[in-house]
C-alpha cells in the first residue's frame, strides 16, 4: 500500500483497535486496484470482483430485452413503488421498510451519510468492504477500524463493541469482504442488543451482500430484527447471486422510520427501468435455483479451498462467492505470477496484503484449470515475505 493510500484516513483512538482503513479499489475496476493487466492478452479467467461466474440469470436478461426498453422512455417511479412491494412480499415485510439503491452501494452511501456526523462516526472491521469508510472520510467523519480474530479472521466482536459505543453507524459486514468469514445469527443478536443498550444513538448496517452463498449452521438474515429495530438496517444486492453486478440494483430493509430517513436523503430516482424490470425477474426466480446457485458455488469453492489446504494454503471458512487464503507470501508476487498465465485474483487487502489473497470462486471448469495456475505460482519461491 503506498503511502498516499495510507493517509486517506485515519482512525480515532480506540486503544488498541485502532487501526487505518485502507482506500477501496472498487470491485471490478481493475485501474482503480492498480492492476493493469499490461503483458499481454486480457485475463481469460476473472476472479478478482466476486461476480457470478455464469452471468445474469437467463430471465433476468430476458425481462430486460421484453420489458424494459418500451418503458425506458419514462422516469422509474411507478416501476420502482412495484419492484418495492416485490421485494417486501419476497421478505414478508411492508413496502414502508423497504429501500432500493442502485447497486446496495447507493444505500451503504445513504447510510453513511444519514448516520454518521463529525463527531459520531463510523465503526467498522478492518478490513472489511471499504464504500462506507470512504465515504465516511470524504465528508470528513470519523473512522475506527478494528481488528479482526487473529485466530480465525472473524470480527471481534468484544472489540467491536467497545469501539462501537457512541458511533453514528457501524458497518456490520456479515459475511464479511475480504475474508469471507460470517458470524452466527445468535452473536450477531447478541451484540446488537448489547449495543443498543450501551450506546442509545448508534445505527448499525448489517451488510449481507453474499447472503445467499451463505452455508455455514446458524447464520441467519438480520431483516426480521431490523423491521422492528429502528437502529439496524440490513442491505442486500442482486449483484451477486443473480449476477447483476453491471446492471446495479440492491435494496435496504429497515424499520419504517429508518427507512424514510434514507428515502429522504437518497430516493429511488437514480435506478433506471433495466435494473428494475431486471430485478422483478430475479425476484420470482423459484428458490429452488437459488439453492442450486448455492451448491454449486460451494462446489467449487470446497474444491480450491481444499486443493490449497492440502497444499498447506490456509484459507479461511468462506461463506461467499469468494476465498481469503494464507499463501504465505505477498499477494501482489502471487497475483502478478497468476496474470502472466491469464488468471486474475483480487487485489491487495491490508492489512492482510503481505500474506494473503483474495479468490473469487468461477466455474468449476474454471478453478480447475486456475489452480494449475497457481500450482505454477506457488512452485515458485516466495521473494518477499
Ligand atoms: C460486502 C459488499 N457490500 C456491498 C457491495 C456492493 O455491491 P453492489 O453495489 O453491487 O450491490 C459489495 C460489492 O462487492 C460487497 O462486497
Amino acid at each position: 500500500m503506498s503511502l498516499s493510500r495510507r493517509s486517506f484516513v485515519q482512525t480515532v483512538g480506540v486503544g488498541t483497535a485502532g487501526l487505518w482503513i485502507t482506500s477501496r479499489g472498487r470491485e471490478g475496476s481493475l485501474f482503480a486496484q492498480g492492476i493493469q493487466p499490461v503483458q499481454g492478452p486480457a485475463p481469460s479467467i476473472i476472479l478478482s470482483s466476486n461476480e457470478n461466474p455464469l452471468g445474469t440469470h437467463k430471465d433476468v436478461l430476458a425481462a430486460i430485452r421484453t420489458s424494459a426498453f418500451p418503458e425506458a422512455g419514462r422516469y422509474p417511479f411507478a416501476t420502482a413503488a412495484e419492484v418495492t412491494a416485490l421485494v417486501a412480499k419476497k421478505h414478508g415485510v411492508k413496502p414502508e421498510n423497504v429501500l432500493l439503491g442502485c447497486g446496495s452501494t447507493q444505500l451503504l452511501r445513504t447510510c453513511t451519510h444519514v448516520f454518521t456526523t463529525k463527531t459520531a462516526g463510523l465503526v467498522a472491521a478492518i478490513p472489511a468492504y471499504e464504500e462506507c469508510a470512504d465515504y465516511a472520510r470524504l465528508m470528513g467523519h470519523p473512522i475506527t477500524g478494528v481488528k479482526l480474530r487473529p485466530s480465525d479472521l472473524k470480527m471481534d466482536l468484544d472489540a467491536l463493541q467497545q469501539a462501537s459505543k457512541g458511533a453514528g453507524l457501524v458497518f456490520y459486514c456479515n459475511p464479511n469482504n475480504p475474508v469471507a468469514t460470517a458470524i452466527s445469527g445468535s452473536d450477531t443478536r447478541t451484540y446488537l442488543s448489547t449495543l443498543m443498550k450501551a450506546s442509545p444513538s448508534t445505527t448499525v448496517l448489517v451488510d449481507e451482500a453474499y447472503f445467499e452463498y451463505g452455508t455455514m449452521p446458524g447464520y441467519e438474515t438480520m431483516i426480521p430484527l431490523a423491521v422492528d429495530n429502528p437502529r439496524v438496517v440490513v442491505a442486500r444486492t442482486f449483484s451477486k447471486c443473480f449476477g447483476m453486478a453491471g446492471i446495479r440494483i440492491g435494496f435496504a430493509i429497515g424499520h419504517k422510520d429508518t427507512i424514510a430517513k434514507m428515502a429522504a436523503w437518497d430516493g429511488v430516482g437514480d435506478i433506471n427501468v433495466m435494473a428494475l424490470e431486471g430485478a422483478k425477474a430475479a425476484l420470482a426466480v423459484p428458490d429452488a435455483w437459488v439453492t442450486a446457485e448455492q451448491k454449486r458455488n460451494e462446489a467449487a469453492r470446497s474444491f480450491t479451498q481444499k486443493w490449497f489446504a492440502d497444499r498447506g494454503y490456509t484459507p479461511t471458512d468462506s461463506q461467499t462467492n469468494f476465498m481469503f487464503i494464507n499463501v504465505k507470501r505477498p499477494a501482489r508476487e502471487f497475483r502478478d505470477a497468476c496474470l502472466k498465465e491469464g488468471v486474475l485474483i483480487g487485489r491487495d487487502f491490508p492489512p492482510y496484503e503481505k500474506t494473503h489473497v483474495r479468490i473469487s470462486v468461477g466455474s468449476m471448469e474454471e478453478m480447475q484449470k486456475a489452480v494449475q495456475v497457481f500450482e505454477h505460482a506457488l512452485s515458485q519461491p516466495a521473494k518477499a515475505a
